[in-house]
């Protein structure tokens, strides 16, 4: 089973989107392989992002993110990693379609309300990033 790694991020935290945004991803057939709330510090934040550490956009990002409380996410299902970014919808929401997450609770590019996984690769290390193997319950 292929997991993936997702963030309820704080805009929508904030919002009290958590049982709805958890709702659509039970909803579409994923299992939740492992959960937690979190206040991420700025440099973790950076270093969850390096890959973005050149684009203009990165320090409004790291910043954004350390808002207020997030919730992380290891997802499992078949072809999770490509099912969530579906689910999620374009990251900006002005052109993400109807029935996405994002299309729903998004505000705009920034406070876009979840992240998810691209790769195999980029879901490996993110879900290490934040999760120890003792804490994902397949
Ligand atoms: P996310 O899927 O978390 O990955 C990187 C984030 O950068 C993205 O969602 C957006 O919230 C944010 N972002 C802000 N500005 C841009 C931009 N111009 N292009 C892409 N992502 C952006």
């Amino acid at each position: 089973m292929e997991q993936t790694f997702a963030i309820i991020k704080p805009d929508a935290v904030e919002r009290n989107l958590i049982g709805k945004i958890l709702e659509k991803i039970e909803t579409e057939g994923f299992r939740v392989a492992s959960i937690k709330r979190a206040l991420l510090t700025v440099l973790i934040a950076e270093g969850f992002y390096h890959v973005h550490k050149e684009r203009p956009f990165f320090k409004d990002l790291t910043k954004s993110m350390c808002a207020g409380p997030v919730v992380l996410l290891v997802l499992e299902k078949e072809g999770a990693i490509k099912a969530w970014r579906k689910l999620m919808g374009a990251t900006n929401p002005a052109e993400a379609d109807e029935g996405t997450i994002r299309k729903e609770f998004a505000v705009n590019l920034e406070k876009n309300s979840v992240h998810g996984s691209d790769a195999p690769e980029t879901a490996a290390f993110e879900i290490s990033y934040f999760f120890s193997q003792t804490e994902i319950i397949s």
